[in-house]
């Protein structure tokens, strides 16, 4: 068994924590109550970027306006959107909407016990769908949020840094699956991660399980979770090239079909280098379309990341006809294309800049 924790004595310390100290909640059952589907599953997807403090009147809101899962169902996304307005994160409320109609259309309007059958719906990963079948059915999940793993990683003194730590976490969390009440102990662990094991200055004087917790013992637990270690990312320099031609069209560009942003449409631009580019180089030149008798350099740079470096591009502007065979889009056009967010950026920057834009 897991790392030598009396698992049996860790149970049976949080829940009877929890008993004595759990927050009342608006979708909570009261003890001794079953808890309601419904309000379990509206409210972790409410909780999924959103903290306990500002879902409580977002929730409450809900269930006044669609008591049941038909209701919600039923209302039109325009309402469900308005009834989400300052939760941010939109496709959280349209896919609830459409897990909605999805249950009632498949399931008679209730939700699955099984959490594989939960996390095929609309809007339910692998979290979600753990912590309704604990919270709700009682099934036997540990379901692993940013609390959990904080809880873990002090409890069993795990030094592997974020985000390592979190797979580590999801394998002791299976063995942890307590023998009963497994909504309880699943709420137990989040309510002691948000009033106890707080991510600063946690009550270790105060907690239930300060006995079996290996992170307090070693003195560690304020320091867990090991933080995820800072890439240092390199930085690369490129110049993107706007060239319009009589008609007022922009020369786009279908990147080379291997490597970064591969086969997309884009604005022309040089290699993109280790190091600045001198605007008065030859080199810069060498690569810029051709036929432009004098380049403006906009002031100014556009600054993207990408998984293994930054990117700084500063913009050219040009005049030119003689790219014959190049991708000319007209100024309207530009938005049909499904440009990558790197050159969304350099375009709103050329608009932002330009005065003559849009062109008359
Ligand atoms: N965070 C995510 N789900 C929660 C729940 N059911 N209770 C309290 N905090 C939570």
């Amino acid at each position: 068994m897991s790392k030598s924790i009396n698992i049996n004595l860790l149970e049976e310390n949080l829940l009877t924590w929890y008993d004595r100290n759990q927050r009342a909640l608006p979708w909570r059952a009261v003890p001794g109550y079953s808890p309601n589907p419904y309000h379990v599953w509206l409210s972790e997807i409410m909780l999924q970027q959103t903290t306990v403090a500002t879902v409580k009147d977002y929730f409450s809101r809900f269930v006044t306006r669609w008591p049941v899962i038909e209701d919600l169902a039923k209302a039109t996304l325009d309402e469900v959107f308005h009834n989400w307005q300052g939760l941010g994160y939109y496709s959280r409320a349209r896919n609830l909407h459409k897990c909605a109609q999805t249950l009632v259309r498949d399931y008679k309007g209730l939700l699955p016990h099984e959490a594989p059958v939960l996390q095929a719906l609309p809007g339910i990963g692998p979290y979600t769908a753990a912590a309704i079948a604990a919270i709700a059915y009682d099934q036997p999940m540990v379901p692993v949020d940013g609390n959990v793993v904080r809880v873990f990683s002090r409890l069993f003194a795990l030094e592997t840094p974020l985000p390592a730590l979190k797979n580590e976490v999801q394998i002791l969390a299976k063995e942890m699956v307590p023998s009963h009440r497994s909504g309880d102990f699943a709420q137990g662990l989040m309510d002691l991660g948000a009033t106890v094991c707080r991510p600063r200055n946690p009550l270790c004087e105060i907690c239930p399980l300060q006995k079996e917790c290996k992170g307090h013992h070693k003195g560690v637990a304020a320091q867990l979770p090991r933080p995820a270690v800072k890439s240092i990312k390199p930085r690369r320099y490129g110049i993107a090239f706007w060239v319009e031609n009589d008609e007022g069209e922009i020369l786009l560009e279908k990147r080379p079909d291997k490597g970064l942003l591969a086969g997309l449409i884009g604005l022309p631009t040089t290699i993109w280098q280790d190091t600045p580019w001198n605007l008065e180089s030859d080199a810069l030149f060498v690569s810029a379309p051709k036929g432009v008798d004098t380049w403006a350099h906009l002031p100014g740079m556009v600054r993207h990341t990408f998984t293994h470096f930054h990117l700084e591009l500063r913009i050219a502007k040009g005049h030119s006809n003689i790219p014959k065979k190049g991708l000319w889009s007209s100024f309207d056009n530009l938005k049909s294309h499904a440009f990558p967010t790197v050159m969304k950026k350099v375009i709103r920057a050329v608009m932002e800049t330009s005065l003559s834009y849009p062109p008359k």
